[in-house]
């Protein structure tokens, strides 16, 4: 069976945590595809390669180092992100995932609208800034990386900013997305709102 789940949305609005409670459910495979913008922009910083090169470069293997969560590795991330090059070279890998037999759940800013526009579920997961600021600042904290509110906060802006502003794939959601607004949702309610969109569709393909 193929079925893709494309989920979009900004950062810490909750995408990875419902994208990986969704895999666990229905047993898809999930790719978080920021880690591939990150791997790219902390490739750039240890080698020296252009942007295009080191997207060309990455490999699985790069998606699953340590120290790709931090805030300066984000900022790398989106900042390759905005480059048209960079961003083509990474579609073949998340295509192949996406058709990959058994399912599978994506999860970035573009995908419902340029990787996978055929989505059989397509979930756009929002939330106002300064909750997702509190919560990425959480994160960091209970990771034990040092971090300002205000400066998690300005972050958080400032790369929704970018994303929402470039011209190639902006962040936007697509037409036919379902919008998840996560602010006053726990984890657990903001999981069962998406399980049961996923579980509708998986219905209606029943023949
Ligand atoms: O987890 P968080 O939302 O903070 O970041 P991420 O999803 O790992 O993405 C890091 C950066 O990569 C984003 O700010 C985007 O600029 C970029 N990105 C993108 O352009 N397209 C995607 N499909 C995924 C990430």
């Amino acid at each position: 069976m193929r079925f893709t789940v494309a989920i979009d949305g900004p950062a810490a609005a909750g995408k990875g945590t419902i994208s990986r409670g969704l895999a666990e459910r229905f047993g898809f495979a999930h790719l978080d595809t920021g880690l591939l913008y990150r791997a790219t922009g902390r490739k750039v910083l240890e080698t020296g390669l252009s942007p295009e090169d080191a997207a060309k470069a990455v490999e699985p293997e790069d998606l699953v180092r340590d120290g790709l969560r931090t805030q300066a590795v984000a900022e790398l991330a989106s900042r390759v992100a905005t480059v048209p090059e960079v961003r083509a070279a990474l579609v073949a890998f998340q295509r192949e995932f996406a058709r990959r037999e058994g399912g599978a759940v994506l999860d970035g800013r573009d995908i419902g609208t340029v990787i996978c526009p055929d989505a059989d579920v397509k979930l756009f997961v929002t939330a106002g800034a300064d909750v997702r600021a509190r919560r990425r600042f959480e994160e960091l904290r209970a990771a034990g990386q040092a971090a300002d509110f205000q400066d998690v906060l300005d972050e958080v802006k400032k790369r929704d900013a970018r994303d929402m502003g470039r011209a190639d794939a902006p962040m936007r959601a697509a037409e036919d997305a379902v919008q998840l607004d996560t602010s006053q949702l726990d984890i657990d309610d903001a999981l069962a709102a998406a399980v049961a969109v996923v579980e509708a569709r998986l219905e209606g393909q029943k023949v």
